[in-house]
């Protein structure tokens, strides 16, 4: 058995390497899916997945590539400036984000494209 040291140095233990709980973000309607790290933005998933969205800014002020979250909002970092700024003037419902400056945290997070 082969023991490999962790960060203590203590190779009396074995290594416990840490464990990164992935995040699977799902693109309808075309029905890709991909797994990415917490705190990766929807954009970011959308380019891992092979999906296009629309941008623009990419910093959460212009609004051309919101999306509608079907499913596991809560999943999903809580919206802040200028997200909630633009999302308001565009008059867009608590379903609605920026796939730009939206970052998944835990779960799986069903995005709907061309919802707006
Ligand atoms: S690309 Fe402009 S808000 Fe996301």
């Amino acid at each position: 058995m082969r023991v490999l040291a962790g960060r203590s140095g203590d190779a009396t233990k074995p290594y416990d390497p840490p464990c990164v709980k992935l995040v699977e973000v799902q693109f309808e309607p075309i029905g890709k899916v991909v797994f990415v790290s917490p705190g990766t933005t929807l954009l970011a998933a959308s380019e891992a997945a092979g999906v296009e969205i629309a941008t623009g800014c990419t910093r959460g002020m212009c609004g051309t590539d919101a999306v509608c979250i079907e499913g596991g909002g809560d999943g999903l970092q809580p919206a802040v400036l200028p997200e909630v700024a633009t999302l308001e003037r565009m008059g867009l419902g608590p379903r609605f984000r920026l796939s730009c400056a939206t970052r998944v945290q835990h779960g799986v997070v069903r995005v709907r494209l061309g919802a707006f």
